[in-house]
């Protein structure tokens, strides 16, 4: 074990889409803005900053548009958001960005759920739309969903993700994210899957998206950095979920994630303290301590000496 670390790996964070999309508080536009240049001053250079789904099955993301225009980042900085269908193509287009995200799901039940579409009616959509980008010069990343257990199904075959996969290498997608929906996985399990993989995809085009229900995330990141996998999703102070998988709760936490890379002298271009800047702004917004073990032990710490400090 841990023969091959790689130097370097590229933390893709999903916060501002994946968190903000589970949450009902609503959160204002200049609010969202601020939060992603927070994020974006913490040093991450690949963002996924809303979605421009339907407003009716996700309302809190309703002004992607909005939160695109008006952000002021720095030029190394990639954007992008989550988009369904043509209709979402066309909007995010329109908003300027040059990424966008498409996504399925590997299993039936979740699909209708969630897009109210089944998985080979997905993979038609995803073209559809994948032949308009890439001719728009788009890049392209595509989650799959419940690649490990479907919250209405239960396990999901490998058969069924390869089949999945083998589908949008054949439309071209530049990178293929894979979706922990429930945060059920193991590592054994994340292994086999990517063993499974291994020669369908070159393993640079591959993230790994884990949600932490049960606290395996991590070692689920340790499993897909020994299988060669360098991209990892992860979500500021470990918010997150869909409103369509019942039983999922935040994304793997960005800080907790950079602060075990960071302890095995691996690189992430991330700035920890400023990275806990941004998580406690997110906490403001959102009137509630986040999830993220690294955030509340810090904010914990802050607050312990803020209060020696009042008591002298
Ligand atoms: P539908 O109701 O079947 O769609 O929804 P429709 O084509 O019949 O359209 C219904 C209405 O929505 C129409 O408006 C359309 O114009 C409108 P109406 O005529 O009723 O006024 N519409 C849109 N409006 C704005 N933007 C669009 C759009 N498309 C249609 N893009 C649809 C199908 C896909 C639209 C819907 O099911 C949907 O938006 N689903 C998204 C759900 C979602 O965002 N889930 C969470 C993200 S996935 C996730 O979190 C997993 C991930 O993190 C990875 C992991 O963890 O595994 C990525
Ligand atoms: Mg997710």
């Amino acid at each position: 074990m841990f023969d091959n670390l790689p130097n370097e790996v590229t933390v893709f964070e999903v916060g501002p889409r994946d968190g903000l999309q589970n949450e009902s508080k609503h959160i204002e536009t200049a609010d969202k803005v601020a939060l992603i240049e927070a994020v974006a001053r913490a040093g991450l250079k690949q963002i996924e900053v809303t979605s421009f789904v339907s407003p009716k099955w996700i309302p809190q993301l309703a002004d992607g548009a909005q939160v695109v225009s008006a952000l002021t980042l720095p030029a190394d900085v990639s954007i992008s958001a989550l988009v369904p269908n043509l209709k979402g193509y066309e909007a995010a287009k329109a908003s300027g960005l040059k990424q966008i995200n498409l996504f399925l799901s590997a299993s039936e039940a979740h699909s209708k759920k969630n897009i109210n579409k089944s998985v080979a009616e997905a993979i038609n959509t995803m073209k559809e739309v994948a032949d308009a980008a890439l001719q728009d010069g788009m890049r392209l990343r595509c989650y799959v969903s419940t690649v490990f257990a479907c919250p209405y199904e239960g396990p999901v075959s490998i058969s069924a993700v390869l089949k999945v996969v083998e589908g949008l290498v054949a439309i071209g997608v530049h990178e293929i994210s894979l979706g922990d929906t429930i945060g059920a996985a193991n590592p054994l399990q994340v292994k086999q899957v990517l063993d499974a993989l291994r020669g369908l995809i070159s393993f640079e085009r591959l993230a790994l998206h884990f949600h932490d229900t049960r606290g395996t995330a991590l070692a689920n990141v340790v499993a897909g950095i020994e299988s060669g996998v360098t991209i990892f999703d992860s979500s500021l102070g470990g918010l997150g979920g869909c409103p369509y998988a019942p039983g999922a709760s935040g994304n793997l936490a960005t800080e907790d994630l950079v602060y075990m890379l960071h302890g095995m002298g691996i690189r992430t271009g991330i700035d920890l303290s400023s990275l806990v800047e941004a998580g406690a702004l997110a906490q403001k917004l959102l009137g509630k301590e986040l999830p993220g073990r690294y955030l509340r032990a810090e904010l914990a710490a802050r607050a312990k000496a803020c209060a020696k400090v009042g008591a002298e």
